[in-house]
């Protein structure tokens, strides 16, 4: 049974992502001495953002690697990148070092070009031999898409199936914006110590009910594949997006 809790609004879902992130931080940083997170992308976080930027005592951010799970393969500057959204809104308030902020570039000359260089990233900075088990993060922050996807992990494409890679690129789902994305994959996501899902609104309603009622398939609503294997896993809904749960 997947945990999930129910808030009265985003911005009750906002305070209760970050309070989750700023625990998770201070048990990591107690345990390892760093706290290593990836961002989503989308407008699901974007409260949860701007929350941790008025409030940067929330954490120790000179311990804090900040990853993005997805992004977009558009410039930094276009309106779409995920990096560019999570900059303006998190990361040039908060006092984290340059070093420890790793943006998926979308500067090579191809998106697979990219996947490969940001799973050597990876490599490096969690000391992680490719094409070993993959890094394990303390969190990673999701949203859902209404088609089920997670990250950049589309319904029906061969990417669900990837096992022997932590990062690879993607064509463009069906929903907006139309463009190439790079993408971790399921086995990064599942060796993650924690998985937080951030999804609101009534139009993902019934995807949710799919997901955590009704055990659709990870080909059909890839965000049911998210099932971390030693770590925690939990959505956080507003009333709308959980209105269609029996309970
Ligand atoms: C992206 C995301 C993606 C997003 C969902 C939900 O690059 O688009 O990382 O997985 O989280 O599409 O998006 P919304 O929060 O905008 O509904």
């Amino acid at each position: 049974m997947t945990n999930y809790e129910v808030l009265p609004d985003t911005d009750a879902l906002a305070a209760r992502a970050v309070q989750f992130i700023s625990d998770a931080a201070r048990e990591a940083i107690a345990a390892r001495g760093r706290f290593t997170i990836a961002l989503t992308g989308g407008s699901s976080p974007k409260k949860t953002y701007a929350l941790l930027a008025s409030a940067p005592a929330t954490l120790d951010w000179s311990k804090a690697f900040m990853f993005l799970g997805d992004d977009r393969f558009v410039p930094y500057s276009s309106d779409s990148s995920n990096f560019e959204m999570c900059r303006e809104l998190l990361l040039r308030h908060v006092p984290v070092p340059k070093e420890q902020i790793f943006p998926i570039r979308t500067d090579t000359a191809t998106k697979e070009e990219a996947a490969a260089l940001y799973a050597e990233t990876l490599s490096e900075v969690f000391s992680a031999p490719l094409p070993g088990p993959p890094p394990v993060f303390d969190v990673i922050l999701l949203g859902m898409g209404e088609d089920g996807h997670c990250a950049s992990l589309f319904p029906g494409m061969p990417t669900l199936a990837v096992t022997d890679k932590w990062v690879v690129s993607s064509p463009p789902g069906t929903l907006p914006p139309p463009v190439d994305r790079v993408t971790v994959t399921f086995p990064v996501l599942n060796a993650a110590r924690n998985v937080l899902f951030q999804v609101d609104g009534e139009k993902k309603a019934s995807v949710v009910r799919d997901i955590l009622e009704g055990g659709s398939a990870a080909t059909v609503h890839p965000s049911s594949g998210v099932q971390p294997t030693n770590g925690k896993l939990l959505w956080l809904l507003d009333t709308a997006a959980a209105s269609l749960l029996s309970k």
